[in-house]
């Protein structure tokens, strides 16, 4: 079939296309009236304009005029709608009647609020809403809704499987590719309002004046789409770049240093976001290295961008050689004694499991342990542990699992949702942060599929208890066609617990390749620390597999909150999918189906196996209805997949037999 034009994924959700074939050349112009000519609202009436090009004349005449308005203009004020509540990003889209005709009204409190909701009303069109009865309106649970670039100064991208870094920094700042609006405005339309521009194992480099004017142009070009820019700052910076002798954070030169930096940066950067900082972790310099503890070194830094309005995102992902008994419990024996010692502009960022995004980790016990601290989660849309660039794997459910998750720490009920947007334990500051996935790839994530994780992250970072189905619903509607919308959903939603199962089925976790930790190498046990090697992660023996955290073990069970410590100490009360992460058990252990853990644990590879062939067949049956470009690189990289979760099955079955001298259980497939 001949299709209008290539399709590279350049586009990503904003297609603005009603079907696969439809070409998106403008039509009718709709009249757009914004009623401010600020550089904000100039953004929402540009995006308003590309995106209505693509409907059709029926459809734009059902829409009637778009007036884009804030709470004050009078118009708004004499509609008396319900704003009180959508705080200062929320919205409100209607079809209303102004000086008697009828128009469809996005408003809001802010001119922020009207962009998000210029930006709602595109996407109730583009899945399929109806033009002439609109009633949207939403307001982001969750303040600082970040995207953290693990971005270097040479252009490489850590742990980035699309491409160099987005981020020209040879011609920043005078270049100003269009491709950062576009990047943007891709953020903006999911709502996320900050970005980190710069790996956490950072360079100090980042924050000379060269590379600060680069960031504030940066800082610019993102501005009209509500977007702060943020730094990850390197602790020992004031050693490095200032000349002092320590970085000590008690020490009045080294605040004196960080106060001069913070000016300097907020003399380029009005409205600069702060810091995120990994100290202490992974050889990364820290107050540590003075005796101070993370407080310490969090607040000193907080206090220089406290006048500005500043804030510290000061992550607890803390990986030293402190605590060889169990590296999951080492961020909450550092950080629990340390609630209520953080400043109140400083945000400690919590990775999602308590070891470091595999593909499935039960939540981190600091949820809910630190109830006068505000605790933001961090997620990684990039697919570090779970494939990386070609597997396909729909993240909306692994940030659900976590969001959802009840850590029982205030009665039941305390989700980690609701212990993060502040409602449960009343903090102001709130936030959720997400590892990029973005690259300089002509799809912007590597694949098709990868670009639904960015969206489905900014997505619940909006809002924590939206359906992960509707949001991948969503996401191809847009970026397909409505019509094919549910069955795309139908496919992305099993892919995540696919590689769950083929991978690291049953709570086991770390079993990937040293180092690059692209396929299966749970055999690895010679590496120098302990807690490198993947056979500290399974334990596996003779006579089970499993670690064991309960109190016979590492007692970690025991940083949850007692309701739920009891149930994890119970192999019997402990999800299956979290069973080989709190426990070590027998290889016979009779699971809640009847069978034999050994059984049961080959039936998992198997039907992550056999998920990856239905995924297939799906996406054959949608052909017709895809471009063939993307169609094409989707179907090559599942191909990819099916080979290589075949390999993981394959060689993780081989090996554990070796161990328990097994044999194959009846009725599954042996190794090819
Ligand atoms: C993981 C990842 C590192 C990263 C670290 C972090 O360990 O492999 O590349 O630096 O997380 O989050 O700091």
């Amino acid at each position: 079939a001949g299709y209008a034009r290539a399709e590279d994924g350049y586009d990503l959700w904003l297609r603005y296309r009603t079907s696969v074939s439809s070409s998106g050349a403008p039509r009718v112009s709709p009249r757009i009236d914004t009623r401010s000519s600020s550089r904000m609202m100039v953004a929402a009436a540009d995006e308003l304009r590309r995106a209505l090009a693509g409907l059709s004349t029926a459809q734009v005449a059902m829409l009637g005029p778009i007036v884009v308005a804030t709470a004050g203009d009078p118009d708004v004020r004499a509609l008396d709608l319900p704003l009180a509540l959508l705080g200062d990003e929320g919205y409100l889209v209607r079809t209303v009647t102004l000086a008697r005709a009828r128009v469809t009204l996005v408003t809001a409190n802010t001119e922020r609020g009207a962009l998000y909701g210029s930006f709602a009303l595109l996407r109730h069109l583009y899945t399929g809403g109806d033009p002439r009865r609109i009633a949207l309106s939403s307001a982001p649970r969750v303040h600082l809704r970040i995207l953290d670039h693990w971005d270097n100064l040479d252009g490489s991208v850590e742990r980035g499987y699309a491409g160099q870094s987005l981020w020209d920094w040879w011609t920043l700042p005078d270049y100003r590719d269009p491709r950062y609006t576009d990047y943007a405005r891709a953020n903006a339309s999911i709502g996320i309002n900050g970005v980190v521009l710069n790996n956490v194992n950072a360079s100090a480099d980042t924050l000379t004046a060269r590379y600060i004017a680069k960031a504030a142009a940066l800082a610019d070009i993102f501005r009209p789409y509500g977007i702060k820019v943020y730094l990850s700052a390197r602790f020992s910076a004031p050693i490095e770049l200032g000349g002092l002798a320590s970085a000590d954070p008690l020490d009045p030169r080294v605040a004196a240093w960080w106060r001069a930096k913070a000016d300097e940066i907020y003399r380029a950067i009005p409205d600069f976001g702060g810091f995120l900082v990994k100290a202490n972790s992974e050889g990364q310099p820290g107050p540590r290295d003075y005796h101070r503890s993370h407080a310490d070194g969090a607040n000193m830094l907080a206090a220089a961008v406290r006048p500005h309005g500043g804030v510290i995102m000061w992550r607890a992902f803390v990986y030293a050689d402190t605590d060889p008994d169990d590296r999951a419990k080492q961020a909450w024996t550092e950080f629990k004694p340390l609630d209520g010692q953080f400043a109140d502009n400083v945000i400690v960022q919590v990775k999602n499991g308590a070891i470091d995004f595999q593909p499935r980790e039960p939540f981190h016990p600091l949820f809910g342990a630190m109830p006068r601290t505000a605790l933001m989660p961090e997620f990684q849309i990039t697919k570090e542990y779970l494939g990386q660039a070609t597997h396909l794997a729909y993240l909306g459910p692994l940030f659900a699992e976590t969001l959802r998750a009840d850590t029982m720490a205030h009665g039941s009920g305390s989700t980690v949702a609701r212990i993060i947007d502040g409602s449960i334990e009343h903090h102001r500051l709130t936030g959720i942060a997400g590892v990029a996935n973005v690259g300089r790839d002509r799809d912007w994530s590597g694949s098709t599929f990868n670009q639904a994780n960015w969206y489905a992250f900014g997505r619940l970072a909006w809002d924590p208890a939206l359906d992960p189905r509707a949001i991948a619903r969503e996401w191809a509607a847009m970026t397909f066609a409505p019509a094919i919308a549910k069955r795309v959903a139908t496919m992305m939603m099993p892919s995540r617990e696919a590689v769950v199962d083929y991978m690291t089925p049953l709570g086991l976790a770390h079993l990937m390749a040293t180092g690059h930790h692209y396929g299966p190498e749970p055999w690895v046990s010679g590496l120098k620390r302990p807690e490198w090697n993947p056979v500290y992660y399974h334990r596996a023996d003779r006579n089970g597999i499993g670690f064991d955290r309960t109190a016979s073990g590492s007692n970690a069970v025991a940083q949850y909150a007692p309701a739920l410590a009891r149930q994890l100490s119970n192999p019997a009360t402990t999800p299956p999918s979290e069973l080989l992460w709190f426990h070590h058990l027998r290889w016979d252990h009779p699971m809640p189906s009847g069978r034999t853990l050994w059984t049961e644990l080959v039936q998992r590879y198997d039907a992550g196996v056999a998920q990856v062939g239905d995924m297939r067949r799906q996406w054959n049956g949608l052909r017709p209805q895809v471009d063939a470009e993307r169609w094409e690189k989707t179907a090559t990289f599942l191909d990819i997949q099916a080979r290589e979760a075949a390999w993981w099955r394959d060689a993780s079955i081989a090996y554990w037999s070796s161990i328990n001298g097994l044999p194959l259980p009846a009725g599954t497939r042996p190794p090819a």
